[in-house]
C-alpha cells in the first residue's frame, strides 16, 4: 500500500501562486509576510487600493493596485500571475461599516462576488474571513454553535452572512474551492485595526505603554471572543492547506482562542503595569454591536475537521503585546 501523503506535505512540492487582496490592513499586512515566508516572495502577489502603502516589507514581492469593486482588474491580475489561490482580506470593519453602509456592501458583498466569479473562471481556491459579526441578537450567545441562527443587524454582519452563503453556493454549484473562518476580535502590534468594535482590545495595550491610562468604549461584563494575530495567521493558512475530504463545513468555521471582558484584559495588563488605570465611557453604537455578538463561540467543528488548536491565551498574549509595543515605543516608532 502507498503511504498517505498529507496535503500539508504536498504544498512543498506544489508551489501555489497566491493573490492577497487588502494587504495593508491589520490582518493582510502580517499574513503577507507569513505567506511569503512559506511559499516564497515571488509566489505571493499583494494588492491594495492605495498602492503607496505597499512599501517596506510588503514590497519584497510583486505588488499591484487593485480595487475589489473592479472585477475585470482582478481577472487581469489573476491571469498575469497565473494565480491559483486568492486570500480576500478587503473589508470595512463593523463600526465604520455602520457609517458607510453602501461602501461596506460594495466591498463586503459585491467585492466577494467579483472574487468568486474570477475564481470560477480561473479555477482558484478562495479564502474568506467571516467574523463573529455574522451572528446577531437572536443567536445563542454562550457557546455559539457552528450551525445556528444568523440574523445580524449590522451592515458588516449582513455582508459577512451574504459572503458565507455566496462562498458555499460557488463551492456547491461550480466546485470553487472556497474555505473560511469566522474570526473573533484580532489583537496585534504591527498594523492597527480601524473602525472595529473589538479594536479596544488592541488600543488598550498601546495606551498602557504610552499613556498609563485607557478609556474603555465597552462596558464591564461585555464578553467577546478574541485571538492573538499569530493564531489568526496560522488559521488562514492551515484551513487552505487542510485535507478537503475532512471538511464537512467550509464557509465558515467558528474559531476562537479566548473570551474576555474589559475588566479581564485590564487585570491582565495591571499584573505587568500596576499603575495602569482604566475608566469607562461607553460608546452606544459599539456597545449595541458588541451586545448582538456571541460571548464565546463553540469552535469544535474547526478542531475536529482541520485541527484548529490556538496557542495564545490572554496571559501569554499580554506579556508579548506589552514587550513588543514597549520596544517600538522606545525606538520612537509610535
Ligand atoms: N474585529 C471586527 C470588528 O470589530 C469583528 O470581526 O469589527
Amino acid at each position: 500500500m502507498l503511504p498517505t501523503i498529507k496535503t500539508q506535505t504536498l504544498s512543498y512540492f506544489y508551489m501555489k501562486n497566491i493573490l492577497l487582496i487588502g494587504a495593508t490592513g491589520q490582518i493582510g499586512s502580517e499574513l503577507t509576510l507569513e505567506l511569503r515566508k512559506r511559499y516564497g516572495n515571488d509566489h505571493v502577489v499583494v494588492t491594495s487600493r492605495n498602492p503607496a502603502k505597499l512599501d517596506g516589507a510588503l514590497a519584497a514581492g510583486p505588488t499591484e493596485k487593485l480595487e475589489i469593486c473592479e472585477g475585470e482588474r482582478i481577472n487581469e491580475v489573476v491571469k498575469k500571475y497565473k494565480i491559483d489561490t486568492i486570500y480576500n482580506l478587503a473589508a470595512l470593519l463593523s463600526a465604520v461599516a455602520e457609517s458607510k453602509p453602501q461602501l461596506a456592501w460594495e466591498i463586503g458583498a459585491n467585492g466577494v462576488f467579483n472574487v468568486l466569479e474570477v475564481a470560477r473562471e480561473h479555477n482558484c481556491a478562495v479564502f474568506f474571513p467571516s467574523s463573529i459579526g455574522a451572528f446577531g441578537p437572536s443567536t445563542p450567545h454562550k457557546n455559539t454553535p457552528q450551525d445556528t441562527i444568523q440574523r445580524p443587524n449590522t451592515m458588516y454582519g449582513v455582508t459577512k452572512v451574504s459572503a458565507e452563503l455566496l462562498s458555499d453556493y460557488y463551492y456547491k454549484r461550480f466546485g470553487v474551492d472556497t474555505r473560511g473562518v469566522r474570526y473573533p476580535g484580532i489583537i496585534s502590534n504591527m498594523t492597527l485595526p480601524g473602525g472595529g468594535t473589538t479594536d479596544y482590545a488592541v488600543e488598550i495595550y498601546y495606551a498602557a505603554v504610552k499613556e498609563g491610562k485607557f478609556v474603555a468604549p465597552l462596558g464591564k461584563g461585555t464578553f467577546l471572543d478574541m485571538m492573538y494575530m499569530p493564531d489568526a495567521i496560522d488559521a488562514a493558512i492551515d484551513i487552505m492547506e487542510a485535507d478537503p475530504s475532512k471538511l464537512k463545513h467550509r464557509n465558515c468555521f467558528n474559531i476562537s482562542a479566548m473570551s474576555f471582558d474589559p475588566e479581564m484584559i485590564y487585570a491582565a495588563i495591571k499584573k505587568h503595569k500596576p499603575d495602569f488605570r482604566m475608566m469607562y465611557e461607553v460608546d452606544p453604537m459599539k456597545q449595541a454591536i458588541a451586545d448582538s455578538w456571541p460571548d464565546n463561540m463553540d469552535d469544535s467543528a474547526a478542531r475536529e475537521e482541520w485541527g484548529w488548536n490556538p496557542v495564545w491565551n490572554l496571559e501569554k498574549m499580554t506579556e508579548d503585546m506589552l514587550k513588543v509595543i514597549s520596544e517600538r515605543h522606545k525606538k520612537g516608532e509610535l
